[in-house]
């Protein structure tokens, strides 16, 4: 059961195109029958045209075998519809009818993991964005909007627990050991909400009281086996619920909430109206099993999805051409949920550094796009970290724009304008504008333009007049199909600090002074002066990362290391050295490709000797300045990428910190070794952990055997009881050719091998090693007896690290690493394209490298452009990247 090839030229969809539903559906009565041949899908709905001239019904279907179709009860002839492989079109059809169709499918033969599929002996779907169709013939977008019941009938021993949306409404029993449910959804919904599962699992049960005293049962159901490893998630719901009742006044509407954990699945999570299906990576854990990091993710997409309920489900897309409404949103309220119940400061470096890694490079690629885009082939590869977390970034603009009480109100506005409705984000926009009364106008520009804007900044003080200025410059490089870009509204907040690290009170000629400003960008060139300052002051800018640009001002090192020590917004601190590191590691790259020799400075490993002795630091913030900016982040400072340079300098510098700062790194490791207790997950530990694991990546890189034994001690006493200190220390030991790499390897599998879950770790680890031998034992994992290209987690694990997070054996000069990723993509295509097209993005970045290895890469890219039969999703980005 593949989908759709592509047949010649696929057809591009576009925004500009859209026409609203012309049928309405009154509601839809689903009945499975699931057998171990195939599920039989009977659907009955009631249509009404809206308006009386339209003629014939279109219905979207893939994959799909009919098996009948009756209008108002009667069966119809094969003369009164037609029937392609992707349409079921009803000819002449009256104003109101009733029409059930029964189809039969095949989930146990669906490998793209989209409508019905099977994950192990458990029945599942996915129907975001288009997998509805996968499952009946319906009028499958999200502005059809309809009431659903949902009946299952399966085997009473085989699949004890059948699941749908809404609530439980009628059950019993039948011959033949089966049995059957009943479902029914109060609330009208889209297709690409529903959602069935069936199966054996073992079963965590809650409860939650709402603000206004309404009792929830809360389910999480997991395969038998794992019900210890679900609190961590189970708390999560709780912290989410109260968490959108106090920030939002957003109540959950269902009397359940369910979530499943499923093995096989194509993202992270879906949030299905009242039954939220999840990757069992998002939901289990326990110390031993999943890493601190691990424990955030869980946390934050276990909100991610509660959030939709209101944003995406109570109020959902028009089109999908609206995705970041309520994708950018939802990141944008998991964002501040996060900071909420961890760290501001902390929890920003990590979303922006997230934004940098990922969003960055691709607005500057060539699959650039607006977060809302204006056209697309197959939406699936739209999922992008432009919709989600770019779109987050605008929601965050506007909220720093309003300010958080208007903000909230509108906010409050959009909910009950648009409760139920199907909306666009002009729609969100607005409901902006109307409840503050502010004009964003300009604002708009951020969904309609792609790229990173650049703002320059430069200043001059004038000590007679005691005026400080600021002229900000604002450019945007072009992007496929936009040449030219209008200036964009862009907020920079601002403070100023003394030679002492004071902050300054500012006094600028509008508003009331205060210690910190909003500077507004509109036109491009802006130019703010602040009077009665005492002398040149050093600008903190941007902070809190205000908006997602780049920016440039010619710090000196003095006023960096200022920054660093005193500057009162966390996020600026961890900037500030960042921008130093960045700018010691760009002149090392451009030494290293002179072929002249190395020099490291010792201003910066005093900096951070200085940083390391600092105790009042918070050491989640300390172990984030201790950590130098990314490969990636580099690459994207250099016009044509150089990796060996990059590499080469990256490397030197560390193993220069090392050798500098070995006795702090080692006190700073025992002292922070947690204990016993410390295995559970605290914000206390997990700063405690961070900043010892970070000591114990320095101390690795020191060719001293003793530093070995203790990184392998490491891994073997925390093995049974932390996962976070057993991978910390694996990470480390994996970079080197050792034999205590070897032997931690073989344990780790040894000990996890009967949890697929955790040896996905254990792929991730040896797909990132740096070692010169990565390439062939990636290729001779895919063939260990744990790997299994149906499963995403486990492509995820070996083929997206290795693709994704190894920039230096991916980039082999000989074009090695782009040969076994081209060769994997066109083989997991045929099985899941949309897991296929995930792992095409590394070398749809051709444009950046070298030419030789560019050439490699495009030679890749054109193997797969002659190949018969590639997906619409592959074709796509393809074609999107040669362009
Ligand atoms: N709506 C999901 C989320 O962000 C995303 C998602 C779930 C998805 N399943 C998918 C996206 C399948 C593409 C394909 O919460
Ligand atoms: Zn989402």
């Amino acid at each position: 059961m593949t989908k759709t090839p592509a047949q010649n030229t696929p057809a591009t969809i576009y925004l500009k195109d859209y026409a609203r539903p012309e049928f309405t559906i009154e509601k839809l009565d689903l009945e499975f029958e699931l057998t171990a041949a195939m599920t039989t899908v009977k659907s009955t709905m009631e249509l009404h045209k809206v308006d009386a001239t339209t003629q014939h019904l279109v219905l979207q279907g893939e994959a799909l075998e009919l098996i009948s179709i009756s209008m108002n009860k009667n069966i119809l002839l094969p003369e009164q519809y037609r029937l392609t492989a992707t349409q079921l079109t009803i000819l002449a059809v009256p104003e109101t009818f009733s029409l059930e169709i029964i189809v039969q499918i095949k989930p146990q033969e669906n490998t793209q993991l989209s409508g019905l599929y099977r994950s192990g002996a458990t029945f599942v779907t996915q129907c975001e964005a288009e997998g509805f169709r996968r499952i009946t013939y319906f009028l499958d977008r999200p502005d059809v909007l309809t009431h659903y019941t949902t009946k299952i009938i399966a085997d009473r021993h085989q699949y004890p627990h059948l699941l749908s949306n809404g609530n439980l409404v009628a059950k019993g029993e039948l011959e033949n050991q089966r049995h059957w449910v009943k479902w029914e959804d109060p609330f009208r919904k889209p297709c690409y909400l529903f959602a069935l599962v069936a199966g054996q699992f073992e079963l965590l049960e809650d409860y939650f009281i709402t603000q206004s005293g309404r009792r929830i049962l809360l389910h999480i159901y997991t395969e038998k086996g794992y019900l210890d490893q679900c609190h961590c998630a189970m708390q999560a719901v709780k912290k989410a619920m109260t968490w959108d009742e106090e920030n939002y006044g957003r109540e959950y509407d269902l009397d359940i909430f369910m979530i499943v954990a499923i093995s096989d699945f194509n993202s992270g999570a879906m949030e299905n109206k009242g039954l939220n299906i999840f990757n069992t990576k998002y939901i289990l854990a326990k110390p031993d099993t999943a890493t601190d990091e691990d424990y955030i993710y869980i946390q934050t997409v276990v909100a991610h999805e509660y959030f939709h309920n209101w944003t995406g489900n109570r109020i959902t897309c028009r089109d999908w051409f609206q995705l970041s409404l309520k994708e950018g949103l939802t990141v944008f309220r998991d964002q501040s949920f996060t900071a909420d119940v961890t760290d501001h400061g902390v929890a920003r470096i990590y979303d922006v550094n997230k934004l940098r890694n990922r969003q960055f490079p691709e607005d500057a690629g060539p699959l650039a796009h607006p977060v809302r885009p204006d056209s697309y082939i197959e939406i699936s590869n739209f999922y992008t970290t432009t919709i989600y977390e770019k779109g987050a970034e605008i929601i965050r603009v506007i909220q720093t724009l309003l300010g958080k009480v208007l903000f909230r109100r509108g906010m409050d506005l959009y909910f009950t304008r648009h409760d139920g409705q199907a909306v666009t984000i002009e729609d969100f926009v607005r409901a902006m504008e109307d409840a503050s009364g502010m004009n964003l106008t300009q604002c708009r520009l951020w969904y309609e333009q792609a790229g990173t804007p650049l703002v320059k900044v430069t200043a001059d003080y004038d000590a007679a007049t005691k005026r400080y200025t600021l002229t900000l410059e604002q450019g945007c490089l072009p992007t496929p199909g936009q040449p030219y870009k209008k200036p964009m509204h862009i907020p920079v907040r601002t403070a100023l600090f003394d030679h002492q690290g004071q902050t300054l009170l500012l006094d600028t000629d509008d508003g009331r002074p205060g210690l910190e400003k909003i500077l507004q960008l509109k036109e491009i060139t802006t130019t703010v002066t602040f009077k009665n300052v005492p002398e040149r002051p050093i600008p903190s800018l941007l902070r809190h990362f205000s908006a997602p640009i780049k920016l440039q001002f010619d710090y000196s090192e003095e006023e960096l290391v200022l920054l660093i020590k005193h500057d009162t917004d966390a996020f600026n601190r961890w900037e500030a050295s960042q921008i130093y590191a960045q700018r010691l590691l760009l002149e090392l790259i451009a030494t290293y490709q002179q072929k002249r020799p190395l020099q490291m400075p010792e201003k910066f490993t005093e900096l951070l000797r200085s940083l390391l002795n600092d105790k009042q630091l918070n050491k989640q913030l300390l172990s984030a300045l201790l950590t130098l900016p990314s490969e990636i982040y580099l690459a994207e400072h250099m016009a044509v990428v150089d990796v060996e340079a990059i590499f080469a300098a990256r490397e030197f510098v560390k193993l220069n910190i090392a050798t500098a700062l070995r006795a702090e790194f080692f006190a700073t490791y025992q002292e922070n070794v947690t204990t016993e207790t410390g295995i559970i997950f605290t914000l206390a530990n997990v700063g405690k952990r961070q900043l010892k694991n970070v000591a114990l990546q320095y101390l690795l890189l020191l060719p001293d055997p003793a530093l070995r034994k203790l990184g392998h001690q490491q891994f073997v006493t925390s093995l049974p009881l932390n996962m976070t200190d057993t991978m910390a220390a694996l990470r480390g030991l994996s970079h080197l050719a050792i034999p205590e790499r070897e032997l931690a390897l073989e344990q780790f599998y040894t000990r996890w091998r009967h949890e697929p879950l955790i040896i996905d770790k254990w792929f991730a680890v040896q797909a990132a090693s740096l070692l010169p031998d990565t390439l062939p034992q990636v290729e001779r994992l895919t063939h260990h007896e744990a790997f299994d290209i149906k499963n995403p987690n486990k492509v995820y694990a070996l083929i997206g690290t290795f693709g994704q997070q190894n920039m230096l054996r991916f980039h082999a000069a000989d074009g090695a690493g782009y040969h076994f990723l081209g060769k994997f993509i066109l083989q997991l295509d045929k099985l899941n394209s949309n897991v296929a097209a995930r792992m095409l993005k590394p070398l749809t970045e051709w444009r950046r490298q070298d030419s030789s290895r560019a050439a490699l890469m495009c030679a890749q890219l054109e193997i797969m452009m002659r190949t018969p039969g590639i997906s619409n999703d592959i074709y796509e980005l393809v074609t999107k990247s040669l362009a």
